[in-house]
């Protein structure tokens, strides 16, 4: 069992804000202290950059930094570290696919498809690459429980109907595994395996931002050919993300950036590539916050998933009912209706209540959630709404502060009301 008590002692912000209710993790996870100290240890003890120095400190932070690529690998099962590019973030990972793979391989006439649902990191570069290379620009709708149309079940048996979507004319699939503002949890092992018999020459991308912060993502057992997060929202610093890759694809394709690092020899005449991952991490990276990443991949291994997973499946249960029981009138919440397919993530409108005016009244309460469109706009056009409020959980929540939205949520409805 996890105790959030306990967890939020390992969390220096609550030390600092010790009223925090911090209800925005899918925006950003708050950071623990060993992450924090691994950054410093970094700056402090041994800076230096990367692959290039021979003296002592040079060798450590190399070692470090390279560690983490194998601790990542193994994080999320990975055939081999050298399938593990460090990015900025999934924003960044999506567009390195898209800018290389996407490009080479889409011309006019094929299709690329991704799902209404998709976060605007996951939507756009797609969009803009079939709109570059004439593609049909195809979008998976969604159906009334707020999960892919594609999908459906029959006494609990799960049945993915891909026909008419996917074709052989599909060069990419690009989809997230959990959304961000609906908090579906999509079942992607099996759309992948349904899409690749419809056409095995199937790109597919996996938008994993929301998924491997909460649960165990596994690469091989999902059969993608590419995965992306970021660290940010996983306990890690912000400005470092993983683009995990198969290798046969990675190591054909052209690179991303041009610089530092990702050369092996440069001439006048021509220049030839590094390998793999080097190839596609040109210029100095993000070296602190890739070495700390390894300590919030440990922190949560040493919770465990199955840990967070029941503890965030809890929480969001106990709101949904809260926010039927206190606003039965008001409120409309937007995601599925079967807690096996939500994540930790509820999106709601209270009827004439603007979500800023909320996300403002609860803040005067020190409850910090979401309030916008959250970078999923084609999927607020099917929502019929402009905006809604969102409540994210992650190990530091508990009931309290469940409860404590609810008692903010009830004066804002008086105020506004
Ligand atoms: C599902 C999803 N995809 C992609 C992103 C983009 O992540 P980043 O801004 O870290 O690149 C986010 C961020 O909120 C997200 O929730």
């Amino acid at each position: 069992m996890l105790n959030p008590k306990r967890i939020k002692k390992d969390f220096p912000i609550f030390d600092k804000h010790p009223e925090l209710v911090y209800l925005d993790s899918s925006a950003t996870s708050l950071k623990p202290r060993p992450v924090i100290e691994k950054l410093l240890e970094y700056y402090t003890d041994y800076t230096a950059n990367i692959h290039r120095g021979i003296y002592k400190n040079a060798e450590k932070s190399t070692q470090e930094y390279e560690d983490t690529r194998k601790v990542v690998a193994k994080f999320i099962n990975a055939k081999r570290p050298e399938e593990i590019i460090f990015t900025r973030g999934t924003t960044e990972g999506i567009n390195l696919a898209a800018s290389t793979i996407g490009l080479d391989s889409i011309q006019k006439g094929d299709e690329v498809v991704v799902s209404r649902m998709e976060h605007h990191s996951n939507f756009v570069p797609w969009q803009q690459l079939a709109f570059q290379a004439g593609a049909d620009f195809k979008v998976i709708e969604l159906n009334e429980s707020y999960e892919l149309r594609v999908m459906s079940y029959e006494s609990e048996k799960l049945i993915i109907n891909l026909g008419g979507v996917v074709t052989k004319r599909t060069k990419i699939l690009a989809l997230t595994m959990v959304s961000n503002t609906l908090g579906t949890i999509n079942p992607l092992k099996e759309i992948i395996a349904q899409a690749k018999k419809i056409n095995p020459a199937i790109i597919t991308v996996v938008d994993a931002a929301q998924a491997v912060p909460h649960m165990k993502v596994d690469v091989q057992d999902l059969g993608c050919d590419f995965l992306a997060f970021s660290g940010h929202k996983m306990l890690g610093p912000t400005g470092i993300g993983v683009l995990c890759g198969k290798y046969e694809l990675l190591n054909k394709m052209s690179p991303y950036q041009y610089g530092g690092d990702m050369i092996r020899q440069v001439k006048i005449e021509e220049t030839t590539f590094n390998d793999l991952p080097h190839k596609f991490e040109a210029g100095t990276p993000h070296i602190a916050g890739v070495i700390a990443l390894k300590e919030s991949i440990k922190y949560l291994e040493k919770i465990g998933f199955k840990n967070i997973r029941e503890h965030e499946k809890n929480l969001t249960m106990y709101l949904a009912k809260a926010l039927s029981y206190e606003f039965p009138n008001l409120i409309k919440c937007y995601g599925p209706r079967q807690i096996g397919h939500m994540g930790g993530i509820v999106s709601f409108t209270l009827k004439n209540l603007h979500p800023h005016d909320i996300a403002q009244i609860l803040d005067e309460d020190n409850i910090a959630v979401r309030a916008g469109h959250h970078c999923t706009m084609p999927l607020h056009d099917f929502l019929g709404v402009p905006a809604t409020t969102r409540a994210s959980f992650y190990i530091y929540n508990d009931e309290d502060d469940v409860d404590k939205l609810i008692a903010g949520l009830k004066k804002t409805v008086k105020i506004l009301k």
